[in-house]
């Protein structure tokens, strides 16, 4: 199979685009790979076809950023957490903020819907990734509240670097918060907790606690390092020779031990899978390429125009102030 996705790649002139997330077998035969960020900046400059293997977000984005080429994904896999700011529960927070007469600005995760990115784009707001939230956020009028979706961690640990408070929408008191926060989270991310951490430090003193912006203030404040999976690969890298426990997605925190440091634990006791970003399989892949060749595709990421056009604002403003 890898044989034969590797010549109908170069007989279609396709590239080929993977999160880290990504199984081992579809990851290595990527050309282009990246964390959210990267990704987006790298497929927006493509000028042939695309197959993105990744959640449906990604392929999305890619396809809103660059319009004049064919995106393909192997499966149209969506985020869980991108699922949670479905349009009724964040239409509903919008008319909350507009009810209290809340000047703010809507600052959505790169993992929301092309529907959600068109809402927040229409509003004058942007999207951010976890490597530029906070580049971003402190570029904003300091005088504007933070509308921040979907997720509540990553949407509070910004909150904490920059010395803001935050709270979800609804809680007691949080008109007067600086941020005000989608009650979403990441089901793998959240897995991540204290003990796990405690237990890590107890038995080995001097390991070093990794971990992504999604999980839990409390597991972030606890980390000796917070970053994206490209920021958390480049500390890997840099730390080649210390003990460490990961709190990321499983086939990462894999990679860097087999690739990098066989001293690298998963910081769970559960197996920390993202359901979605496994979804996608070298079978998935194999067959998609052959009804390429067969002039038979699909799975072609398409958007509605409007919709597109609305999203891309939100998208644009966020590649513009992460330069
Ligand atoms: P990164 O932007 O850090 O790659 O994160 C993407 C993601 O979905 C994390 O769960
Ligand atoms: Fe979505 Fe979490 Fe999976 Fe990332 S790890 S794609 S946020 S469900």
């Amino acid at each position: 199979m890898v044989e034969k996705i590797k010549s109908l790649l170069k007989k279609h002139n396709i590239t080929i685009a993977a999160h880290y997330y990504q199984k081992d077998e579809v990851f290595y035969l990527a050309n282009l790979t990246g964390d959210s960020l990267e990704l987006a900046k790298k497929t927006a400059n493509l000028d042939n076809p695309l197959i993105f293997c990744g959640v449906s977000f990604m392929g999305e984005s890619a396809k809103i950023l660059n319009p004049k080429i064919p995106v393909y994904m192997p499966k149209l896999a969506s985020c869980s957490m991108a699922r949670m700011a479905e349009n009724e529960l964040l239409q509903k927070n919008i008319e909350m903020l507009k009810n209290e007469n809340i000047d703010f600005i809507p600052v959505a995760y790169i993992n929301t819907t092309a529907k959600v990115k068109a809402i927040v784009g229409d509003l004058g707001g942007l999207t951010c990734t976890s490597s530029s939230a906070k580049n971003i956020i402190e570029k904003l009028p300091s005088n504007k509240k933070i509308f921040f979706l979907p997720d509540k961690n990553l949407g509070k640990n910004i909150a904490n670097a920059l010395r803001k408070s935050a709270k979800i929408i609804g809680e007691d008191g949080w008109q007067e918060a600086d941020f005000i926060l989608f009650d979403g989270h990441c089901s793998v991310h959240q897995l991540f907790m204290p003990e796990h951490i405690e237990f890590f430090k107890e038995k080995y003193p001097d390991i070093k606690i990794v971990v992504h912006p999604e999980c839990s203030p409390q597991v972030c404040e606890m980390a000796d390092f917070v970053g994206s999976t490209s920021q958390i690969i480049n500390y890997v890298k840099e730390h080649k020779n210390e003990r460490m426990a990961i709190g990321t997605e499983f086939n990462l925190v894999n990679r860097l031990k087999k690739e990098i440091n066989p001293n690298i634990y998963i910081l769970s006791s559960t197996k920390p899978e993202c359901p979605s970003m496994n979804e996608t399989t070298l079978k998935e892949l194999y067959d998609l390429l052959v009804a390429i060749d067969e002039g038979k595709p699909y799975n072609e990421i398409k958007v509605d125009d409007e919709i597109s056009k609305k999203a891309k604002k939100a998208l644009d403003r966020m590649l513009e102030l992460s330069k």
